[in-house]
């Protein structure tokens, strides 16, 4: 993806969540290339725990056909997962076009709560996995819609509408995207520890960031650019 396209999803997203879903977004958020220059060891957490922007095509290069804007508000780690007292939650905003396609994957010990925060309605299909990592093609699917057992045939889909929300638990294959005519849908995630590096099984290999042509400034940074602007790590 090139940093202008980035840029653009970025401020239409920004507008989208904070202006006309009325959600408003930690200052990390807006802070500037120049900003992280001057930042310092109290800021550390923000790195460590991968908050801020994530904006990918996983790889498909047609961010509108295949991709997803995240921005992670707060987040754990693995080693507070070890900890009797640690911090293990995590929370996400994201953006959905209508059509916009994650791929399929599982996490291997993340459990999210995936809800419509608002916008048009969010389609979800769904797939237990096999001992291998393979899609079950035969098993139903049981998963807790807004806390009400729903049972899914295996490939099949349910549709979140605003306010609705399912709880996916760790190892279920998920797919997602708007549903068409809808809107644009503002997606929250409320789950376990979030670990990108580590944690996500795709089905078919894509690439989880999106390869960056440098073309123009950053507008803000996504967090794989933190190690690019900020000098404590
Ligand atoms: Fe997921």
């Amino acid at each position: 993806m090139k940093r202008s396209e980035i840029n653009e999803i970025m401020k239409n997203g920004l507008n989208f969540i904070e202006k006309e879903m009325k959600f408003l977004l930690p200052p990390f958020a807006k802070w500037s290339p120049d900003d992280w220059h001057q930042k310092g060891e109290e800021s550390v957490e923000i790195i460590d725990q991968q908050l801020g922007w994530d904006i990918t095509d996983f790889g498909s290069e047609n961010f509108s056909e295949v991709g997803l804007l995240l921005f992670t508000i707060r987040n754990g780690s693995f080693e507070e997962l070890k900890k009797i007292n640690g911090k293990i939650y995590a929370e996400k905003a994201m953006i959905v076009q209508e059509g916009q396609i994650t791929p399929i994957h599982f996490h291997y010990q993340k459990m999210e709560d995936i809800i419509n925060r608002g916008g048009g309605e969010l389609v979800i299909q769904l797939w237990n996995s096999t001992v291998d990592e393979c899609l079950d093609l035969d098993s139903d699917v049981i998963v807790s819609v807004d806390s009400v057992k729903n049972k899914v045939k295996a490939g099949g889909t349910i549709t979140l509408k605003p306010g609705e929300s399912v709880c996916l638990p760790q190892r279920l294959y998920h797919k997602f995207w708007g549903k068409k005519g809808t809107g644009t849908v503002f997606v929250g995630e409320v789950s376990r520890v979030n670990d990108d590096y580590v944690d996500n099984h795709f089905y078919e290999k894509v690439g989880r960031f999106a390869e960056i042509e440098e073309d123009v400034e950053p507008l803000h940074l996504l967090y794989g650019d933190y190690s690019n602007y900020y000098k404590c790590k």
